[in-house]
């Protein structure tokens, strides 16, 4: 039976129809309410706005619920790899063997980039961030691949050229910009330990894979493959819907996800953990500093628009810590300092209040320090977890029947209208 609201205004009143997922979750559709009445709905930053229907992930919020496609987050890092992880959130399904080990062999033999891209790479001025080097990489590469993605078989290629090439990218301009050759991927290595050799292996001394690295960016990546609507993943929805190439879609998450509030957060969380220690370790003045609202300073790696409870990542991210720092035989202070603000803010009452707790960000770059990723690498990490899902999300866009572009409305709050005054009368 379909559900209605009825809204009363003026005197008037119209029904609005009820939209329900399948989780449950409820919706009211206004797509008519400006034909209707006149009137639009004001939501800054969306916070109650819900912009398509998706069947790629669902998270509850108030229960600390994320599944890829159905299937628990919890799950997936336990026993998937991230190359299986892709292909479900991209196709919808796990992959047979075969339809893996193509896959496979797919991301392989397009996983190497265009050798004329290095003169881009070395033109760039040495102290760039990895993320703005990143997100204008991934646009040029279109030029290298002109063909329009209109048919199956070109969106397909360019799916796998994405998934395949920008780990390679991501590697180079970290060798690139330490002034080291490239290191190339090989098919003789998984997708996780790929990158791992092409970010650290040299002429002067290989690279050793541990196994207890690969498994932490293994999970590491599962955990950030996707999100729903999360700023990055409605910028790529945002200007795909203008009909852009995929090449410069996910060239604009990029530069969404290196904002310090979204992607950003896990490098900035180490930079406060540090600015913490070296301010002489007192957490308790950070959760002062972060209550007050004269004061700037936000506990970053803290709160989320969605989650009112722990972030699911984030709880395996913090027992990931544990584990992979005992069995690398590794100990980081700013893990002490971490737990220290977690437990000193978890108890405080304006945290509590405001249903603040730690998201993804806050252990995560200490799992990456761990495995020898450079600080300003580590938005770049989650750049290429994140890949799959935002390629999965604009897939989603572009199959959809009522696929249109997106261009949100306005309240207008200024001048009224008045006449030109030319320069010599004013
Ligand atoms: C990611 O959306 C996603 O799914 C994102 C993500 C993904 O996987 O894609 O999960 C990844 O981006 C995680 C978030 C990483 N960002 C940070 O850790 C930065 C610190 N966090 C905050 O800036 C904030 O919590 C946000 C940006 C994450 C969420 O912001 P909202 O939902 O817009 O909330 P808000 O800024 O309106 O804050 C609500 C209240 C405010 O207080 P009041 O004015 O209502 O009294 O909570 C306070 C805020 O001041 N608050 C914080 C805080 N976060 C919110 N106070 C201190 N420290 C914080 N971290």
């Amino acid at each position: 039976m379909d559900e209605f609201v009825t809204l009363t205004y003026n005197g008037k009143e119209i029904m609005l129809p009820m939209v329900t997922g399948s989780e449950g979750e409820k919706a009211i559709d206004i797509s008519s309410l400006r034909a209707e009445t006149g009137f639009i709905t004001l939501d800054p930053g969306y916070a109650n706005t819900g912009s398509c229907l998706s069947s790629i992930t669902f998270m509850d919020g108030e229960k600390g619920i994320l599944r890829y496609r159905g299937i628990p987050v919890e799950q997936l890092a336990e026993h998937s790899t991230f190359k299986e992880t892709v292909y479900l959130l991209i196709n919808g399904r796990l992959p047979d063997r075969d339809e893996l080990t193509q896959f496979s062999v797919m991301l392989n033999d397009n996983s190497l980039v265009h050798t004329d891209l290095k003169a881009f790479y070395q033109n760039y001025p040495r102290r760039a961030h990895p993320m703005g080097i990143l997100s204008s990489m991934v646009n040029t590469l279109k030029a290298f691949y002109p063909t329009l993605e209109t048919v199956e078989e070109e969106i397909n290629i360019t799916m796998t050229r994405l998934l395949a090439k920008v780990r390679t990218m991501a590697a180079m301009s970290y060798k690139i910009s330490r002034g080291h050759e490239i290191v190339f991927p090989r098919a003789d290595l998984t997708y996780c330990e790929n990158f791992l050799n092409m970010m650290f292996d040299s002429p002067v001394k290989s690279y050793e894979m541990k196994r207890e690295a690969v498994n932490a960016l293994r999970v590491f990546w599962i955990l950030h493959a996707d999100h729903e609507q999360n700023c990055s993943t409605s910028a790529v929805r945002m200007v795909g819907s203008a009909r852009v190439n995929l090449y410069a879609a996910i060239s604009s998450g990029i530069a969404a996800l290196w904002g310090p509030l979204h992607g950003g957060a896990n490098q900035a969380v180490i930079e406060m953990l540090t600015n913490i220690q070296n301010d002489g370790g007192n957490c308790q003045k950070a959760v002062q500093r972060a209550r007050d609202k004269n004061d700037p300073f936000r506990l970053m790696g803290f709160g989320h628009r969605v989650y009112k409870t722990y972030d699911p990542r984030a709880k395996i991210m913090k027992k990931m810590c544990d584990e992979l720092l005992e069995s690398m035989h590794i100990t980081d202070p700013l893990l002490d300092t971490a737990r220290e603000l977690e437990e000193i803010a978890l108890k405080d009452p304006y945290f509590v209040d405001h249903n603040l707790y730690p998201n993804i960000d806050f252990y995560s770059g200490i799992v990456l320090r761990a495995i020898g990723i450079p600080t300003n690498m580590f938005t770049v990490l989650f750049a290429l977890g994140r890949l799959p899902g935002w390629i999965a999300q604009w897939r989603e866009s572009t199959d959809d029947p009522h696929w249109k572009i997106s261009r949100p409305r306005q309240i207008y709050t200024g001048s009224q209208k008045y006449d030109y005054v030319p320069i010599h009368a004013r």
